[in-house]
């Protein structure tokens, strides 16, 4: 089994001074960096009960990477079962967590971690997670899911068969906006929707004395597919367009949806991964959920076919590389 997990949860509740390493250079501190005033940019809320909701879906992800959804049809009380069996684990003593950690080292990613035990030589970030996949049943390793508290596995199940079903239908919805059949993203990444990997993630960013200081998570694209993430209503997320930052308003009941580094690529850019990051607060807790859709292992990483033929060249090329590489060099900031 892994070592001990040293948590970030277990820090901010220990602590006098913040730890150097955690401190971010002036231009990544979020207060300096973020867009404030007067902006005519938001971000795209797509009502998904409406005949237009597949066109504003598929310009959102166009210009943005990134909007939310409301009227997805996910139940309100299957999201707060979720979130209610997430807090309770972080709520757990440090013991009962560690059971469940994540050994990076030997290449096993699922578990509890958190960023004060990686040594990339990056500065660290403000939080701590669990980590697992909840889809196809072939790829959950139910050793990595929290047997307390009690109701953990039937939560993810229940919210899992809603991210099904709601995933597979931005995918379709994504397809027919590239002129593609609407089965064509779920064909390409995993030979049909049962091939998809779903992921849940659960991220715990607890108060920070100088939140002004550090950063949750650090700026990224997500390496997937597909993200579609809740929060608590502590709000934190920030994507960057045209070189500023903007906050994901924390609208109740709505759903967040970003475009990873996959679809980006099987579009050949006509969709982009929403480049984000996440901020911290210095009163409260934040939490975040997010279900990440990954190709099966052996995708290979490229434009659909039918988007580079004629005139269109390829704007990306990874020489036939693997969605399991792909992840790898992200994962240890390898070049692609
Ligand atoms: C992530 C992520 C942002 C958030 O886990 O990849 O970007 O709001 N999280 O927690
Ligand atoms: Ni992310």
């Amino acid at each position: 089994m892994a070592g001990v997990v040293q948590s970030v949860q277990a820090l901010a509740s220990s602590l006098g001074a913040l730890p150097p390493e955690f401190v971010r250079p002036e231009h990544e501190r979020p207060r300096a960096t973020t867009f404030r005033g007067a902006s005519p940019l938001q971000i795209p809320v797509v009502d998904m009960s409406l005949p237009d909701a597949g066109s504003r879906m598929v310009e959102a992800a166009r210009e943005w990477g990134i909007f939310q959804v409301v009227n997805h049809g996910v139940p309100a009380d299957t999201v707060a079962e979720l979130q209610r069996v997430g807090r309770e684990f972080f709520a757990l003593p440090q013991e009962e967590k560690q059971r469940y950690a994540m050994d990076p080292a030997s290449g096993k990613t699922e578990g509890y971690g958190s960023s004060v035990q990686r040594s990339t030589g990056d500065r660290k970030i403000w939080s701590d997670n669990l980590f697992h996949a909840i889809s196809p049943p072939a790829a959950v390793n139910h050793g990595f899911w929290p047997d307390k508290p009690r109701g953990y596995r039937e939560a993810n199940e229940a919210y899992c068969g809603h991210m099904r079903r709601l995933t597979g239908e931005v995918l379709e919805r994504l397809s027919a906006g590239l002129g593609l059949e609407k089965g064509a993203m779920a064909e390409a990444f995993a030979g049909g929707d049962d091939g998809l990997v779903l992921m849940q993630k659960v991220n715990f960013y607890p108060p920070c004395p100088q939140p002004e200081l550090v950063l949750g998570f650090a700026p990224h694209t997500d390496l997937c597919a597909l993200t579609v993430l809740v929060a608590n209503d502590v709000p934190g997320l920030q994507v960057s367009k045209d070189g500023h930052w903007y906050d994901v308003e924390h609208v109740p009941g709505a759903l967040i949806v970003n475009v990873g580094d996959q679809i980006e690529i099987l579009s050949n850019g006509r969709y982009r991964a929403a480049l984000h990051r996440a901020t911290v607060s210095k009163e409260k807790t934040r939490m975040s959920w997010p279900v990440f859709v990954h190709p099966r292992r052996e995708y290979i990483v490229a434009p659909h076919p039918r988007l580079v033929a004629g005139e269109i060249p390829a704007k990306y090329d990874y020489k036939a590389k693997t969605f399991e590489d792909y992840t790898y060099c992200k994962i240890n900031k390898l070049p692609q």
